[in-house]
């Protein structure tokens, strides 16, 4: 039978990845999203689809929709977004939780959470693994996405003890590709943008704290993958590239890759900058049978490729 499945937060960056996916595999698929962060552009291309439809909608309300699956990424994911208004960012972190976990009880739906590493703050033990409880100020400017998603696991896995509802969280590491947002402040785009542009290359700190880069459709691999797992599978469960690479070593890659003749610039670290982060993704090779494939020798010159076009407005023409 047809699987319908909503994917809230579906108009963003993995959102509109993982519709295009489902879509492929034969799915309904329903996307929900506010446009906050996301853009209908992102999805103008599954328009005409007729599997596929768009609902603008703010999670921190309810909802209503007969669903078999919910993949719930709705949220902003860049420090420049989540903190532009804090309050609504533990809304959509929490309310939205509980507005997804409920809808699912109620027609007994499969539920992934989008959670991440930023559940382990700025970590003491390196690489991360799920049993680790992570390092978290709860009163910094970050904690309205980290103790919001922090909350949202909480919320899955009572759900799980009290309504046996079957439940998986996804803990994402660092994610790049094609569809990023231009100007959201994370890394790889930042400097792909700047590069193209062949304006300086912003560093925080000297650029040696470390950050492990998945490209998006592994990621959107080990999203499927998680959900079709057994019931008695809820996670946590890393997903993340565990090739970890200094800041600067990206600069120096997309520096070479653009042929940009852009210079470095240093600038301080921003509050609770985690100097280093790399999943532990034990746990996915044995439960998914999943880990990444495209290095970034393979995923930054597609995402190059996407923002040059994008620059140059060759996208959305139509
Ligand atoms: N990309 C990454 O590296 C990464 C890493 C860790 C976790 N995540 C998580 O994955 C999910 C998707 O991230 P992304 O990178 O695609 O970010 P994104 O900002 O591109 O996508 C988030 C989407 O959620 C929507 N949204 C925000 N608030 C909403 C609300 N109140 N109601 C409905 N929709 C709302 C936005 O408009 C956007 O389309 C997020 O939950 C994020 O926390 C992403």
């Amino acid at each position: 039978m047809r699987k319908t499945t909503l994917v809230t937060g579906g108009a963003g960056f993995l959102g509109s990845h993982l519709c295009e996916r489902l879509l492929n595999y034969g799915h309904e698929v329903i996307c929900m999203d506010n446009c906050f962060t996301g853009n209908k552009e992102n999805i103008y291309h599954l328009m005409n689809n007729p599997r596929f439809e768009f609902m603008r909608h703010d999670i921190t309300f309810s909802l209503y929709v007969e669903v078999d699956e919910i993949y719930n990424l709705a949220c902003p994911a860049s420090p420049i977004h989540y903190q532009l208004d804090p309050v609504q960012t533990t809304k959509t972190s929490v309310h939205g939780a509980i507005n997804m976990l409920g809808l699912a009880k109620r027609v007994k739906a499969k539920i992934m959470q989008a959670s991440t590493s930023e559940v382990y703050g700025d970590p003491t033990i390196h690489p991360q693994p799920e049993s680790y409880w992570g390092n978290v100020n709860p009163i910094g400017r970050r904690a309205c996405y980290d103790e919001g998603k922090r909350c949202a696991e909480t919320l899955c896995f009572d759900y799980y003890r009290q309504h046996n509802l079957p439940i998986k969280v996804a803990r994402i590491f660092n994610t790049y590709g094609p569809r990023m947002y231009m100007h959201d402040g994370r890394v790889v785009s930042n400097f792909i943008v700047q590069a193209l542009q062949n304006e300086p290359i912003t560093i925080y700190g000297q650029g040696e704290q470390t950050r492990s880069f998945c490209y998006v459709d592994d990621m959107i691999e080990g999203f499927i993958r998680l959900m079709d797992t057994e019931d008695e599978f809820t996670g946590p469960v890393n997903l993340g590239n565990s090739g970890e690479f200094t800041i600067r070593e990206l600069a120096e890659k997309v520096l070479e890759l653009t042929g940009s003749k852009s210079e470095l610039i240093f600038e301080p670290l921003p509050e609770d900058d985690p100097k280093q982060r790399k999943p532990e993704t034990k746990l996915a090779q044995e439960k998914l049978g999943w880990e990444p494939k495209i290095g970034l020798e393979e995923g930054l010159p597609r995402t190059i490729e996407y923002f040059d076009a994008y620059l140059k407005g060759k996208l959305f023409d139509a």
